[in-house]
């Protein structure tokens, strides 16, 4: 049976193209937000989308969405700490994924922040210590990871302390039309990755698109 996926954040343009990716694939999808209302709005909307396939996306508090099999953490980065501490006794024993990246942004330049901790996922693995936190979904353009009806053309990075959770992590990025999740290393390899996606959105601002990454070379076992 399908894993339920709770969106913590889900009324942005990420935790929402989260949602409506993974509910029109057939997932029991909870997105969550500070304020029910706005979460049920934002899941009434995504369903009209996804017209029939749109019975299994409902909208919550963010609580709510912790409840899920596999949690995705998709606020602004300086909110993620304190989002997720109230809720680390549902997160315990989880894959939650992180996919927050610190950036700044300097006129038409994007740049990343260095955390105390390395990376968003690191303080959110230091804020909800039980959890099996996985960093993945960093560089992937919220429009496109959420055309539903199209394939995605990305690779995306995925890294963890616990291989396990990555290798699940990785498996429901598969689970999209033309994604693919990369095994990149442990969670220490989250710096690299957020501080990466301000790169690509330097060479999208440059090039006035959306890129995706696509990595050569990688031999399928
Ligand atoms: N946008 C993209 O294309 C994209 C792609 C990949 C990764 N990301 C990353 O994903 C994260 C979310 O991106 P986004 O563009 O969706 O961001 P966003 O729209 O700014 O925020 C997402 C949601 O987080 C909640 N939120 C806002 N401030 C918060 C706070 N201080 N504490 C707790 N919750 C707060 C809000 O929901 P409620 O008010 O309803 O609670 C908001 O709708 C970011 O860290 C971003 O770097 C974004």
């Amino acid at each position: 049976m399908a894993q339920s996926i709770g969106v913590i954040g889900g009324t942005g343009p990420a935790g929402s193209s989260i949602a409506v990716r993974y509910a029109y694939l057939g997932h029991r999808v909870v997105l969550g937000s500070r304020e029910a209302a706005r979460a049920q709005g934002v899941a009434a909307d995504l369903r009209e989308r996804l017209g029939g396939a749109g019975a299994n996306l409902e909208g919550a508090e963010n609580a709510a969405a912790a409840l899920c099999d596999i949690v995705v953490v998709a606020t602004p980065w300086d909110g993620v700490e304190a989002t997720v501490r109230p809720l680390s006794a549902a997160l315990a024993g989880k894959v939650v994924i992180s996919m927050a990246n610190a950036l700044y942004r300097d006129g038409r330049n994007m740049g990343a922040l260095m955390l105390p901790r390395g990376s968003v996922a690191e303080h959110l693995r230091s804020a909800v210590p039980e959890a099996r936190v996985v960093a993945a979904f960093h560089h992937v353009p919220a429009k496109e990871l959420g055309m539903v009806g199209e394939p995605l053309h990305s690779d995306v990075l995925v890294c963890s302390d616990d291989a396990a959770a990555a290798e699940v992590v990785s498996a429901l990025v598969g689970e999209i039309p033309g994604a693919r999740g990369v095994l990149a290393g442990n969670l220490s390899a989250a710096a690299a990755i957020e501080g990466m996606t301000a790169v690509l959105i330097n060479v999208n601002i440059r090039y006035k698109t959306r890129t995706s990454l696509q990595l050569s070379g990688i031999r399928e076992s």
